[in-house]
């Protein structure tokens, strides 16, 4: 490596680091696995774009054309596919690490960047799920915006934009796929933001009075983040040989399926819209979200981060349990409890 690219690696990567960050139990890998997805969907991400036509007329063909003609066209699709929704469970385990350790504390910032990553994550989803213009991906839009319509104030407006309209047809194609493929050079700067962050708040998060020498990067952090990158990868490649990315009969915005189900992501807050559009909708979401852009100054807990489930923040971890434990039965009610009508349905 050139001295100038060893230069620019070292504002964004630690030149040393201590024995607890290159622990295994002190970050699971999480932020390099969450890259790793990163760098995958990049890759594939362009590959498809060769191909695709954001066209309501073509863009079904086209992604058949991928899946099944294209030489390696069905594993690139597969990788994506799968890659985009390990990053949502992946920076969602991530945050919850974050979170577990009190690890934002003095990183306040970092955990707002961390933040909208994570919306920009979901974001990103959202605009992609539509692409293939099949009869789940359009209804599930469908639904989606319509959830988006709940939030107050601006609800009807957040609608609009994300339909292009007032209906879910051409425009609201055109616009997934520009904003899908514009988000990148976002994605890529708030990505360079927050890690570069992590090093200026003089790296991971560590228990006080914690008194190990130091270790040069490299080696030893570098050899750690490329195994989990490799682990990351080859785990990915394993699973699209295996899993086909679906595709199912061409939309038809006549004949709507039932039910009709939002992504998986966003299937809890159906859920809860389901009991009720005001709490459900409105109250329950803004308070989670406020929860946790507001948590680091909220808690004022003496610890400091860098140790999992501390004494002292104990209220806290079991808030922020409590809540990642009913999201995911929401998930899972929405996902395999519902049928007909969103009837209650047996799930074996
Ligand atoms: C694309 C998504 C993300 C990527 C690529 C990413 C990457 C990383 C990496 C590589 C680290 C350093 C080591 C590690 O924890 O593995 C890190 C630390 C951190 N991340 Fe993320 N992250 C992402 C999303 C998030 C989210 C959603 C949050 C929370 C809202 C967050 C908050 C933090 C914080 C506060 C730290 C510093 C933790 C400490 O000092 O122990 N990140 N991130």
């Amino acid at each position: 490596m050139s001295r100038a690219q060893r230069n620019f690696l070292d504002h964004l990567h630690s030149v040393s680091v201590s024995r607890h960050a290159l622990r295994p139990t002190t970050t699971w890998g999480l932020g390099i696995a969450c890259l790793s997805c990163l760098a995958i969907l990049f890759i594939t991400g362009f590959t498809l774009f060769l191909y695709y036509v954001p066209d309501q007329e073509v863009a079904y063909e086209r992604i058949l054309h991928i899946q099944t003609t294209l030489h390696f066209g069905g594993l690139i699709r597969n990788l994506h596919f799968l890659a985009a929704n390990a990053l949502v469970i992946l920076a969602v385990l991530h945050l919850s690490r974050v979170f577990f350790t009190g690890s934002y504390k003095g990183r306040i910032l970092n955990w707002q960047y961390g933040l909208l990553l994570l919306a920009l994550i979901l974001y990103a989803n959202f605009t992609g799920y539509l692409l293939p213009w099949d009869q789940i991906s359009y209804w599930a839009i469908k639904v989606g915006a319509s959830l988006a319509g709940y939030f107050p104030l601006i609800g009807p407006e957040i609608k609009t934009f994300l339909l292009g309209g007032e209906q879910i047809g051409s425009e609201t194609l055109l616009r997934s796929f520009a904003l899908h493929a514009g988000l990148i050079p976002l994605l890529l700067f708030l990505t360079g933001l927050h890690l570069w962050r992590v090093r200026k708040d003089g790296g991971l998060a560590a228990p006080e009075g914690l008194k190990e020498a130091k270790l040069p990067a490299d080696p030893w952090l570098f050899r750690a983040e490329a195994a989990v990158a490799l682990l990351t990868l080859s785990v990915m490649l394993l699973l699209s040989c295996y899993f086909d990315a679906p595709i199912y009969e061409r939309a038809d915005p006549f004949h709507p399926p039932n039910p009709a189900k939002a992504p998986w992501y966003f299937i809890g807050f159906q859920e809860l819209v389901s009991y009720s559009a005001l709490i459900g909708g409105v109250v329950i979401p803004v308070v989670c979200g406020l929860f946790l852009v507001l948590c680091p100054w909220l808690d004022r807990s003496k610890s400091c981060g860098g140790i999992w489930f501390s004494r002292d923040r104990l209220k806290w971890s079991l808030t922020f349990g409590i809540m990642l434990l009913a999201q995911l039965l929401l998930i899972a009610i929405g996902l395999w409890c519902r049928g007909k009508n969103w009837q209650w349905i047996n799930p074996f």
